[in-house]
């Protein structure tokens, strides 16, 4: 599937993944977006680091580096709460890009509970204290209503001409619709009916009405970053060919000197609370699969 996001949304996202020390990916597996992003995720699906909840994170405050958090925020019951979580981990001056849909179609991951516009989206961050440094549509209005479509025509069309709608409005789309937001995504109205927003947000401790006040009759696409922000896009761009080894190397070891959990040793590296949490997402796992068992058998026992 080709990969619609807009260029703009692509490079604001650059300076979290790439940025080195510990980058939580909220919400992120099973795929692992790179090496060094460690993965928290409700459930333990492969290439999940650490199992806990976005609403009550298992991490000490002032832990992380970056947090990279992709459709995550429409499926969490108490997003504010999320946000404020989001907050008190990450380390004054760290940076989050957040990308969560707002033209699409229920879909749940275990459950869907809202959408956000790019208005929403603004305020929700920045009621949790972040500083907006820039935000706009990250997959535009083509992409959305291609998909919208073919959800409508997967569960309200009739039966007997299903399989050939879907496979016209698949071509139909891939060739003729989704293309048009090569220039539609760029646009300021693109906002209107995006698939997508994201947001790229600074943990900085802003005072009411003290933050940029939100441009919405036109919204900018692509705001000037700040001073710090270009100096850490200008390093991560020196520094990208180099970027290639596992393991974050900047976070301090005190960092972590606070166990996010009972019997848990002290930790070395970012890296090193990967580990742990790998492992613990492996005891979960284990633990579930042999409840699921017990389960079964006990199902067995009452059958017979
Ligand atoms: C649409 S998927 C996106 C997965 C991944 N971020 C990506 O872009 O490929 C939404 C993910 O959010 C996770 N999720 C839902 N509620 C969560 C919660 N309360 N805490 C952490 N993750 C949650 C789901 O398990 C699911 O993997």
């Amino acid at each position: 599937m080709l990969d619609y996001r807009t260029p703009a949304s692509v490079a604001a996202a650059h300076p979290v993944v790439e940025g080195g020390g510990f980058v939580l990916g909220l919400g992120g597996g099973p795929r692992r977006l790179h090496p060094t992003i460690v993965n928290l995720n409700v459930e333990p699906f492969e290439n999940v680091d650490i199992v806990g909840d976005a609403h009550r994170l298992p991490l000490p405050d002032n832990a992380v580096d970056a947090v990279h958090c992709e459709a995550v925020f429409e499926h969490l019951r108490d997003p504010e709460d999320a946000a404020a979580e989001m907050f008190r981990v990450m380390k004054p001056g760290a940076l989050a890009f957040v990308c969560t849909p707002f033209m699409q179609a229920f879909h749940a991951y275990p459950s869907h509970f809202q959408n956000f516009t790019l208005m929403g989206h603004y305020r929700l961050f920045e009621r949790a204290g972040f500083r907006v440094v820039e935000h706009g549509v990250c997959v535009g209005p083509s992409v959305a209503l291609s998909d919208l479509v073919a959800t409508y025509i997967t569960h309200y069309s009739p039966r007997v001409v299903r399989w050939l709608l879907r496979a016209a409005w698949s071509v139909l789309s891939r060739v003729l619709v989704r293309p048009l937001d090569r220039s539609l995504a760029r646009r300021d109205n693109a906002h209107l009916m995006a698939s997508t927003t994201y947001a790229l947000i600074e943990n900085l401790v802003t005072r009411a009405g003290e933050a940029d006040p939100p441009q919405f009759s036109s919204v900018r696409r692509w705001r000037q970053p700040s001073a710090a922000v270009a100096g850490r896009r200008r390093r991560v761009t020196l520094l990208r060919g180099r970027c290639t080894t596992p393991g974050p190397t900047s976070t301090p070891a005190s960092a972590f000197a606070t166990p996010p959990q009972e019997g848990n040793a002290g930790f070395e590296s970012a890296s090193g609370l990967a580990n742990y949490w790998a492992t613990q997402g492996t005891a979960v796992r284990r633990q579930r699969r042999d409840q699921a068992r017990q389960r079964a058998r006990r199902r067995n026992l009452t059958l017979r």
